[in-house]
């Protein structure tokens, strides 16, 4: 399969296996298309480049302590494991998100994330995943854009294990067929893309599960301080974010710290 690049990709993810969509994501791909015939008329500007992000961003990663709403620093035991809050920070541009994600087991005991060869379908490359954090080594950051087309949270969300069943609660979207896979694949909890139903597997690097996504989530590397149970984000690894050509192109290079925060539990009990 050859290589792609820039903006290329993200026609050829729209081209591959897409499948229902909302009226959201209708009216983005309608100015997609706009886009494209604009771009042809203006026959000066390739049109596949006309969609590439702009070209401002940062030289290297930064390092950034993770820390609250209220600005105090983020313990790393004191993340809930398995929660069903999600909770995000950007890094490291200021329109790149993530999750932060305390895994468990169906117990809602920390499972330590082994370091983890992440294959890229798309290229046939691979990359290393570093592994979990903290205290039980069970804290990862994963983007919380979806790599197919760049779905983000409420559509792109955490299953913990307590979850993934039939029959749960808004804003439960997992099928048979997506459940069935995720047991197959001893996928315990999942990322679960609701825009066309792609799946991560946020125990093994963010790998992809499921298509239509051909590129796993990119990974947020964290660094935990014992000393001090701080958690800081130092770089990231994988594809580059998806809508950027590069992960650290594209968006304002933040510095300082990395805010996590918090949103409504999704899941009514
Ligand atoms: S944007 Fe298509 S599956 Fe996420």
């Amino acid at each position: 399969m050859r290589l792609l690049k820039d903006g290329e990709d993200y026609f050829l993810s729209y081209a591959e296996g897409v499948g229902p969509i909302d009226e959201n994501r209708r009216r983005f791909l309608k100015g997609l298309v706009l886009g494209v015939s604009v771009a042809a008329v203006a026959s000066a500007i390739p049109a596949l480049k006309f969609f590439s992000a702009p070209s401002i961003g940062g030289a290297s990663f930064p390092k950034m302590l993770l820390v609250n709403a209220n600005g105090n620093a983020v313990e790393a035991s004191g993340i809930q494991v398995n929660s069903e809050i999600i909770t995000l920070f950007s890094y490291p541009l200021s329109n790149e998100i993530n999750f932060l994600l305390n895994l468990g087991d169906a117990s809602n005991t920390p499972v330590e994330i082994a370091p983890y060869t992440v294959s890229v379908p798309l290229t046939g490359a691979s990359y290393s995943f570093p592994g979990g954090v903290g205290p039980h080594k069970s804290i990862v950051s994963y983007s919380a854009i979806c790599q197919h087309l760049g779905c983000q949270p409420p559509e792109l969300h955490f299953y913990p294990p307590a979850r993934m069943k039939l029959g749960m609660p808004p804003p439960s979207q997992l099928t048979q067929a997506v459940l069935t896979m995720a047991q197959k694949d001893n996928i315990p909890a999942c990322i679960y893309c609701a825009c066309h139903g792609s799946m991560y597997d946020p125990y093994h690097g963010g790998s992809v599960a499921r298509s239509p996504t051909q590129r796993p989530l990119p990974a947020v590397v964290l660094e935990w301080d014992p000393a001090t149970d701080y958690l800081y984000a130092i770089d990231e690894v994988g594809v580059p974010v998806y809508g950027h050509s590069a992960t650290l192109s594209g968006g304002t290079l933040l510095s300082g710290n990395a805010t996590v925060k918090a949103t409504s539990n999704p899941f009514p009990q």
